[in-house]
């Protein structure tokens, strides 16, 4: 459908300066990617200048949050929007479940963050995804949609295709727990049924809606055949070598 894959790596807080010189080495020596896979790592802001420098020119480099603000200024500890442009970076990931949880992002906070990075200029990753309880209470799409809408009407004319939207089951983050393909697809196929509804059926076509939580080298492969799943976010498996084999799978 001329989409491409777009395969995240999601290094969370994690990296020594050792351990990110080998997942370089480990990435600019993987020889050529499919064509169709479209590739962007996420490091912590410590990492990501040394990263963006040595990686290899197709490796798109990430920041995991954005500032609420806009502007350069007196926010301790953040990172604005303007800086991580100076640095060249055109990638962010926003509103991951540990940001909502830890660092109490609301929907409308990371809705505010989505509108600050595309009117800059950036792609977005905005995470979404429920709790058990709530799967298991069958609100799974009433929660995804309350975190979608502040992120769709954040959107501004013309740049829903900078939008990936990461759906990310809280349950299987970090827990070994994959969604099946099954799963998976049946919420992708809700979600874009949904996007339809608010964006119009050409452009939730044309969104890239990946999976995340517990992605591994062994379960790629199934996940990737289902037709709404467009890509991955992978944390844990991103800074082994099996990430390899997971951009591999968007042949
Ligand atoms: O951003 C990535 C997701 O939180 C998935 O993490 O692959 O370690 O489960 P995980």
């Amino acid at each position: 459908d001329g989409k491409k894959v777009l395969v995240g790596g999601n290094w969370k807080c994690n990296g020594t300066r050792d351990k990110v010189a080998s997942l370089i080495a480990m990435l600019n020596d993987a020889g050529e990617f499919p064509a169709n896979a479209e590739v962007v790592i996420a490091p912590t802001a410590l990492h990501v200048g040394k990263v963006l420098d040595e990686v290899r020119k197709d490796v798109n480099v990430s920041v995991q949050n954005l500032w609420s603000e806009p502007k350069a200024g007196a926010w301790t500890g953040e990172l604005t929007v303007d800086l991580v442009k100076d640095f060249g970076i055109n990638w962010c990931i926003l509103g991951h479940s540990e940001r909502r949880a830890y660092c109490n992002e609301t929907p409308e906070v990371v809705g505010n963050k989505v509108k600050i990075a595309l009117e800059a200029g950036m792609s977005v990753i905005a995470c979404i995804g429920e709790q058990l309880s709530d799967r298991e209470a069958n609100k799974t799409m009433e929660v995804c949609k309350a975190q979608l809408d502040p992120i769709l009407k954040a959107i501004p004319e013309g740049a829903i295709g900078r939008v990936v939207v990461a759906y990310e089951p809280v349950w299987a983050i970090g827990t070994g727990v994959t969604a099946t393909p099954d799963q998976a697809q049946d919420t992708h196929k809700e979600l874009r049924a949904y996007l339809s509804e608010v964006v119009g059926p050409k452009d939730a076509e044309a969104v890239r809606i990946i999976y995340g939580g517990s992605v591994k080298g062994a379960n790629c492969e199934d996940l990737i055949k289902k037709a709404d799943i467009d890509g991955f976010l992978v944390g844990g498996a991103s800074l082994k070598d099996e990430f390899k084999q997971i951009i591999a799978s968007s042949a």
